[in-house]
């Protein structure tokens, strides 16, 4: 895209994400690095779902990759994921954290971030700095989900050394059916449909933290394999003009 399109523009501001929040899949950055480079680009990472996930101590994709902080332009995150508060941040170069200091909008106008978001945050980076083990508990739960999801022949896409794991089910009534089958379970999941993403990539989207426990992860894959099998084999029958339901038991409050 660049090579057809950078010499139509004075500048050209490339956006990824460190963990893609749909498919959990990680953003190539030393690659990205290259290609910015090469086409004379400006490179900005939202951290959203990779800062406190990703990287031996948490440190986001930059640490997971090992690339130098530096070679990318802009960091930007939120606070409300890992961070567990509220609002968000911009990192970069000085004089460029200076010119939007003075220039953007949201930052001009708007209030700032509450002292309790603040210290609520800044607590959430200090216990990640003085136990890194926290980030291994979460990549060792992260694998094993993906690890028993693929055995039980659930496709969880490019999924991978993160805690998004999706299960593409490809049809949106057939994922609210799952969701609601789960939730009656005691498994809490959020279905994402179509526009979120096509129609045939609706899917599951399991977050998997550092406190669930192994017993806990493979009763939800051996649960979400059953449930899934179930409501193919109900479809099945449909199709095949038995009149049979694909989704008998009552919805969840
Ligand atoms: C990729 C990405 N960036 C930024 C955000 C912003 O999050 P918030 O509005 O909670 O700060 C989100 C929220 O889901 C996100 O997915």
């Amino acid at each position: 895209l660049l090579t057809q399109v950078r010499h139509q523009y004075r500048r050209v501001l490339v956006v990824v994400e460190g963990v893609y929040s749909m498919d959990g899949d990680i953003a190539d950055l030393p690659a990205l690095v290259e290609v910015k480079r090469r086409h004379g680009a400006l490179l900005m990472v939202d951290e959203a779902h990779s800062i406190g996930t990703i990287g031996a101590t948490g440190g986001g994709i930059g640490e997971y990759h090992g690339v130098d902080r530096g070679d990318v332009d802009l960091w930007a995150g939120t606070l409300s994921k890992a961070l567990a508060a509220c609002g968000g941040y911009v990192a970069g170069a000085h004089r460029v954290v200076e010119y939007l200091r003075y220039t953007a909008p949201g930052f001009v106008y708007s209030a700032g971030l509450t002292p309790a978001d603040t210290a609520a945050s800044l607590a959430a980076l200090r216990l990640l700095r003085a136990e890194p083990e926290r980030v291994a508990r979460l990549a060792a739960n992260a694998s094993l989900f993906a690890r028993l999801a693929r055995e039980a022949g659930l496709d969880i896409g490019t999924s991978h050394d993160t805690p998004v794991v999706p299960c593409i089910v490809g049809d949106s009534v057939k994922t609210l059916r799952l969701a609601q089958a789960l939730f009656r379970e005691g498994i809490s999941v959020n279905p994402i449909l179509h526009p979120a993403v096509p129609e045939e990539m609706a899917r599951l989207r399991f977050f998997v933290t550092r406190d669930h426990t192994p017993e806990q992860i493979r009763r939800t894959v051996g649960t979400l394999a059953r449930e899934l099998r179930r409501l193919d084999a109900a479809d099945a029958a449909d199709a095949a003009g038995t009149g049979r339901s694909s989704d008998a038991a009552p919805a969840a409050a």
